[in-house]
C-alpha cells in the first residue's frame, strides 16, 4: 500500500512535469504556427487535452518502471524466486474501464469538434479552387475573375469548392489547422473562417509529383475594406484583359501556366516566358529552334515533342485549348520583354 501511494504521487508529479515540458517548447497551448481561424480553436483545444492524457500515460509507464528498478532489486545474496502472482481482478477491471472512459470522452470531443468544423454559415462566400500540378488557382465566381493568390476577408466564413485537374492534391494551411484532399472527378468542400489578419501560404499536403514541395500559393487575410479594394483592383485588371494579350494572361493564370513559367526570368519548374518569343531555344536533343508562333503552339498542345534543354520531359501536361486561346497566350508571351 505504501508503495502504491508513493508511486501514485510520483505519477501525478511526473504528469505535470511532462505537460510543462511539452508546453515550454510550444506544443501544448500557445501553438506554433499561430492559429488563424475560428475552426483552429477547436482543434487546438482538443490537442491540448490530448497532451494531458499523453503526459499521464507516459508517466504511468515510466514512473512504476523506474520505481521498480530501484526499490525491488534483487538484494545481495537473495537467491529465491519472486512471488508467484496468479492475476489481479481489481487491476484488470481498472485497466479495462479507465481506457474505455478516456476513449469515450475523446470520441465525444472528436465528434463535437467535427461538428464545429462543419458548422455552416448560410452567408458563406463561395470561392472555386482548382488544383493542378503544381499550382493553385482561385476563382471568385461572384466577380468573375481568377487569381493565383487567395485573398480572404477576416471573420467571414468562406467555402472553397475544390477540384483537381490531374492527380490527388491536398489543400493545407497550417495556421487554419484543417486539411482537405482535392480529388479528380469530384468537388470537395473546405469551410473556414479566418480570424487573424496576415500573410500565409496555401500548401499541398499530398505527394503529387516532382514539384509537389513547391506547390504553394500566397494567402492573404485582410480587413473587409482592404479585401474590397483588392477585389476592385482585380475587376479592373479583368476588364483591361479584353485584348488578346490580356485574354492570354487570364488564360495563363486560369490554366495554371504561371505556376511553372515565370514572366520575369525566374527559373521555375518550366522555362521562363520572359524574352522567350523570337529567341533561339536550345533543345534536349542538342539542336535549337526559334520560339515562333508554331513552336509555342506545338509546345502547348504537345509539350514532349520539343523539350527544352535542362528541363525534364513528361512534367507539363498537354493542354487542349482552342486556336484562339493559344494565339491569345502567345500574344501575352510576346509582351514579356
Ligand atoms: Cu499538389 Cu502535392
Amino acid at each position: 500500500m505504501y508503495h502504491f501511494v508513493i508511486v501514485g504521487v510520483l505519477v501525478i508529479l511526473m504528469t505535470i512535469l511532462t505537460y510543462m515540458g511539452i508546453d515550454a517548447v510550444g506544443l501544448a497551448r500557445h501553438m506554433n504556427p499561430v492559429s488563424a481561424s475560428a475552426q483552429a480553436v477547436f482543434v487546438d483545444q482538443m490537442w491540448h487535452w490530448e497532451i494531458w492524457v499523453i503526459s499521464f500515460l507516459f508517466s504511468l509507464i515510466v514512473v512504476p518502471l523506474v520505481y521498480s528498478l530501484i526499490f525491488f532489486r534483487q538484494k545481495k545474496g537473495e537467491m529465491k524466486d519472486g512471488e508467484h502472482v496468479e492475476g489481479n481482478t481489481q487491476l484488470e477491471i481498472a485497466w479495462t474501464i479507465m481506457p474505455l472512459i478516456i476513449v469515450v470522452i475523446f470520441a465525444y470531443f472528436g465528434a463535437y469538434t467535427l461538428g464545429e468544423e462543419r458548422r455552416v454559415d448560410p452567408n458563406a462566400m463561395v470561392i472555386n479552387v482548382k488544383a493542378q500540378q503544381f499550382t493553385w488557382t482561385f476563382e471568385y465566381p461572384q466577380y468573375g475573375f481568377f487569381s493565383s493568390e487567395l485573398h480572404l476577408p477576416v471573420d467571414q466564413q468562406v467555402v472553397l469548392k475544390m477540384e483537381s485537374a490531374d492527380v490527388i492534391h491536398s489543400f493545407w494551411v497550417p495556421e487554419f489547422r484543417l486539411k482537405q484532399d482535392v480529388v479528380p472527378g469530384r468537388t470537395t468542400e473546405y469551410r473556414i473562417t479566418p480570424d487573424l489578419e496576415g500573410s500565409y501560404k496555401v500548401r499541398c499536403a499530398e505527394l503529387c509529383g516532382t514539384s509537389h514541395a513547391y506547390m504553394e500559393n500566397p494567402l492573404v487575410v485582410t480587413s473587409q475594406a482592404d479585401y474590397d479594394a483588392w477585389v476592385q483592383e482585380q475587376i479592373a485588371i479583368a476588364a483591361a484583359s479584353k485584348t488578346p494579350e490580356g485574354q492570354g494572361k487570364v488564360l495563363a493564370t486560369s490554366n495554371g501556366c504561371v505556376g511553372c513559367h515565370s514572366a520575369d526570368g525566374t527559373k521555375l519548374t518550366g522555362p521562363t516566358w520572359f524574352d522567350l518569343f523570337g529567341s533561339e531555344v536550345p533543345l534536349a536533343d542538342g539542336t535549337t529552334t526559334t520560339a515562333d508562333e508554331a513552336y509555342l503552339a506545338e509546345s502547348i498542345k504537345d509539350p514532349n515533342v520539343k523539350v527544352v534543354e535542362g528541363f525534364p520531359a513528361n512534367v507539363m501536361p498537354a493542354f487542349s485549348l482552342t486556336d484562339e486561346e493559344i494565339s491569345n497566350i502567345i500574344a501575352y508571351i510576346k509582351t514579356l520583354k
